[in-house]
């Protein structure tokens, strides 16, 4: 018998001694859960704060990127400490078949981190495979938690859905968000920075954290809320609502010059608007869109809308304009990050001192984790 996380748990009848404990687990679970107040204001970040966040390693990293999160983690290490992981084991739980592809994205993410203003000094950025007591976690915290509960995920439901895995979905890819409960948990992290997608997995990683406290009568971990971003998801070139790899519509922050123009020239604007003359909309109109996050010019661009709207002003005059507004905000991201390519073992070397600087904070944890299980120690 498997209970529900937000439906009443069914009645106990006939239940055998191992299902009265899985249910009463989970109903401890249902009713310490307090998901309202899991979202945290921008502004009610402080010094006394612990960020963790970070990225799967599977491709390089889009302007989508930029404004979602790697912008606000720029800000946010001058407010308080932040941890900064490169999933890279998170990400095999899905590319087992091509662990190649992780290998030779993780050097790539961090590059784009540094070349946008990531400070290794200021950030903790570390590689997740090279801590290993944070699979130990894992398995601790994997039977903390039910099999009913996990397949109710809807972050894992809809990813499982998008992959097509059905009922062959990698067991390690369906327990991945117990993996980032230990992530987080494992620095005390108080804020993490996710896309609303994300926001499940830290209700799931506070479940955990209290079921944990509570069973072993400690008050060693903390619960987390998420910091998701405050304007809404960068429309892809083609206009969806979404900048992704998989829908082949972002523009890279790696991208050359031309590759920018040429996305810039095929994006998508409004279909009616034919000729020259005619009003168009800017509603749904992607190179409007990335004007109003892009250009610091406001009054230029309500100028252009208004024109645009009128009728008279092209498309190729408004995307000419989109390329030069990317153009001065990559140019110096691109620059950064070519000093960083010709030397990878600098590269490399940074990931290695942050993930040390990590790899101490959560020995630590592991510890106390160790101590408050009663773990055997030989
Ligand atoms: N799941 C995140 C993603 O797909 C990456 C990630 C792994 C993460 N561990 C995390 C994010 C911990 C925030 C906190 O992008």
């Amino acid at each position: 018998m498997l209970c529900a996380s937000i439906e009443p748990s069914p009645p106990l009848r006939g239940a055998s001694s191992t299902q009265i404990s899985v249910v009463m687990l989970c109903d401890t679970i249902m009713s310490e859960r307090s998901n309202s107040k899991i979202i945290c204001p921008r502004e009610a970040i402080t010094a006394k704060d612990i960020i963790l966040t970070g990225d799967r390693p599977t491709g390089p990293l889009h302007l989508g990127h930029y404004i979602g999160s790697l912008r606000a983690r720029v800000e946010l290490q001058d407010v308080c400490k932040q941890y900064i992981l490169i999933a890279d084991m998170q990400a095999l739980t899905d590319n087992a078949d091509n662990p190649a592809k992780v290998r030779e994205n993780v050097l790539e993410v961090m590059m784009d981190y540094l070349s946008v203003g990531i400070s290794p000094e200021k950030s903790t950025i570390y590689l997740q495979s090279a801590i290993p007591e944070t699979a130990e976690l894992t398995m601790y915290y994997l039977n903390l938690v039910n099999v009913g509960r996990l397949s109710r995920n809807p972050t894992v439901k809809n990813e499982i859905k998008q992959r097509g895995f059905g009922e062959e979905v990698p067991a390690g890819f369906w327990t991945y968000p117990v993996n980032q409960a230990a992530d987080v948990s494992q620095f005390k992290a108080t804020i993490v920075p996710v896309g609303e997608d994300q926001v499940p997995i830290l209700e799931l990683t506070n479940d955990i954290v209290r079921t944990f406290n509570r069973l072993y009568k400690t008050s060693i971990l903390r619960e987390c809320r998420a910091l998701t971003p405050s304007i809404g998801l960068l429309p892809g070139t083609d206009g969806s609502t979404k900048m992704s790899k998989s829908l082949g519509n972002a523009i890279y922050l790696s991208d050359p010059s031309n590759i920018v123009a040429k996305k810039v020239k095929s994006m998508y604007t409004d279909p009616k608007h034919i000729r020259v003359e005619d009003p168009g909309h800017i509603e749904g109109n992607t190179v409007f869109a990335y004007l109003d996050v892009f250009d610091p010019d406001t009054a230029e661009v309500a100028r252009l809308k208004e024109h645009y709207q009128r009728g008279g002003l092209a498309d190729g005059t408004v995307k000419a304009r989109l390329i030069e507004v990317l153009e001065s905000f990559l140019a110096p991201i691109r620059a950064r990050r070519s000093e960083y390519a010709a030397d990878p073992a600098e590269v490399k070397r940074l990931l290695k001192v942050g993930t040390e600087r990590a790899r101490e904070v959560v020995q630590r944890t592991l510890d106390e984790v160790r101590d408050a299980l009663g773990i055997v120690r030989l």
